[in-house]
């Protein structure tokens, strides 16, 4: 089945659920389609130490690369409050050069705002003139 954008931000929602984030209460998902179709679940996992918290596009490219696929094509990202149904989030700085490692300016960023709505985004716009692997 190929997957769409709109079915990858729906996939964000779900992987919203699995968080952990007892400390802010700030539930993001993420969903990583690779360049074959997988598609891989993430969630934030906060700590009571505060700084061994990881973000969802991190943990969703951790299943990914240790499931040995490395070429991806987009990412849906869904973040909000927890008990609310809509909001956004945009990858943190660290994710944004977390995502150079493996992927193009091209890479297509989705961010879920709630329902079926979301903007469209690349990796090239969130994180202009980056320093990446070609760089060494
Ligand atoms: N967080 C993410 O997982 N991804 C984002 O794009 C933004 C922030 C998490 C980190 C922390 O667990 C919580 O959201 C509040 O910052």
């Amino acid at each position: 089945m190929k997957i769409d954008n709109l079915d990858l931000v729906r996939k964000s929602i779900e992987a919203r659920s699995l968080a952990y984030a007892p400390y802010s209460n700030f539930l993001v998902g993420a969903a990583l389609l690779g360049a074959d179709g997988q598609v891989f679940l993430g969630a934030n996992i906060e700590n009571a130490a505060f700084t061994p918290g990881i973000c969802a596009e991190r943990s969703a490219f951790a299943v990914a690369i240790t499931s040995g696929v490395m070429q991806f094509s987009a990412i849906a990202v869904a973040g909000w409050q927890q008990g609310k149904d809509s909001g956004q989030a945009f990858p943190c700085g660290v994710c944004r050069q977390f995502m150079v490692e493996f992927c193009k300016g091209d890479f297509v960023v989705l961010i879920a705002q709630g329902g079926d709505n979301y903007t469209t985004h690349t990796l090239g716009e969130l994180l202009p003139h980056s320093f990446g692997p070609d760089d060494l």
